[in-house]
């Protein structure tokens, strides 16, 4: 059976113009670069089996975000392919990418700027599903749509009021009703639980796991935060600078990470796994600019394993079996994986 979501090479590189590159400031001056490019995604490869939960961190501005809009295609990508359920939607026009929207579907960290506020909540939820069945089916349409909004923990009644009326989590509640409602196989989810407290936060994963197991469905789960990510995820993968660096199955992820900055990430959020020996690399300095990226590795510049090799050849991601794979020269060289 195929992967519901397969990605192979993907790019992002977003062309700044001049107005937007005046406005933003950079260490030592602004890069001489004649024709500026934010490389936000730099050949990102992964798939998501069905009904799995693969989650993507790392630090703000690593290009998670990115990814999910490219492959939502929000923005077009400007280099790889994506499929979805086995079609290539890479090059496909708007209208030949509605089908596959029914397949695939959004869910974003502020359910209030994504909600119309001028809707009720009843005509947000059956807005996709009317746009896929049309109008004629109007009372079908309605049917199903109370039975998502009980089945996510909301009442008849509340079908009738409009998205102010409600709190975070209920409105994420409402945002995953809405995504819902046309039977996707895989739900994007960029960091839908950061804005909550964290006592919602983990209704609203237990929530979304119910729903994986009652629908089938599989999650590209985005967060910045190891602990959501713990909770959620059977797989995780790890971005830096644009890079997927490693993924592994989550336990394994992190009982034995391998990538130098993945095993930096962890050893900042010591708290998940007490069992877990700490490992020992620290992060300095800051992340370089995507608008101008180290040769090699793009973690070199802050890796303090780094040699030779690593600003001479990038690393591409290699399996190291269990499902594990590291985009590092380190696993060439074992003596040398010591801080
Ligand atoms: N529309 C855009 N135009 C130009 N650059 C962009 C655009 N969107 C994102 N970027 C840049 O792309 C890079 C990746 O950003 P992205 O928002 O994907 O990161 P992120 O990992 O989601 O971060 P966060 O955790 O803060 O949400 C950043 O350097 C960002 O400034
Ligand atoms: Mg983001």
């Amino acid at each position: 059976m195929s992967a519901i979501l397969q990605v192979t090479g993907l790019e992002q590189k977003f062309r700044l113009s001049k107005g937007l590159l005046d406005r933003v400031t950079f260490k030592g001056g602004i890069p001489r670069l004649r024709n500026p490019l934010v490389h936000a995604v730099n050949g990102v490869s992964f798939s998501v089996a069905r009904g799995e939960v693969l989650a993507l961190v790392g630090e703000s501005g690593c290009g998670k975000s990115t990814v999910a809009k490219t492959i939502a295609r929000i923005h077009p990508p400007t280099g790889g392919q994506v499929q979805v359920d086995g079609t290539d939607i890479t090059r496909l026009t708007p209208r030949a990418l509605l089908p596959v929207r029914a397949k695939m579907q959004m869910i974003f960290q502020d359910p209030f700027a994504s909600l119309n506020p001028r809707q009720k909540v009843r005509d947000i939820v059956a807005e996709p599903l009317l746009q896929q069945l049309g109008s004629g089916r109007a009372a079908e349409v309605r049917e199903r749509t109370l039975d998502l909004l009980a089945r996510v923990g909301l009442n008849p009644e509340q079908a009738e009021r409009y998205p102010h009326q409600f709190s975070g989590g209920q409105r994420q509640r409402i945002g995953i009703a809405r995504a819902l409602s046309v039977n996707p196989g895989l739900i994007i989810a960029d960091e839908p639980v950061s804005a909550l407290d964290v006592s919602i936060q983990a209704q609203i994963l237990n929530l979304m796991l119910d729903l994986r197991d009652e629908f089938g469905l599989a999650y590209l789960f985005i967060s910045h935060d190891l602990s959501v990510v713990h909770h959620i995820a059977d797989r995780i993968g790890v971005m830096y600078l644009g890079f997927l660096v490693e993924t592994a199955p989550r336990d394994q992820l992190f009982a034995r990470p391998r990538h130098p900055y993945t095993r930096a990430l962890l050893s900042a959020a010591p708290s998940i796994d007490p069992k877990r020996s700490r490992p020992e690399i620290e992060l300095k300095g800051e992340v370089p600019s995507a608008l101008n990226l180290p040769s090699g590795c793009g973690f070199r510049t802050r890796c303090p394993l780094a040699w030779g090799r690593c600003a001479a050849e990038r690393p591409t991601l290699r399996d190291l079996g269990g499902g594990q794979s590291v985009a590092c020269h380190l696993i060439d060289e074992p003596e040398r994986d010591r801080p």
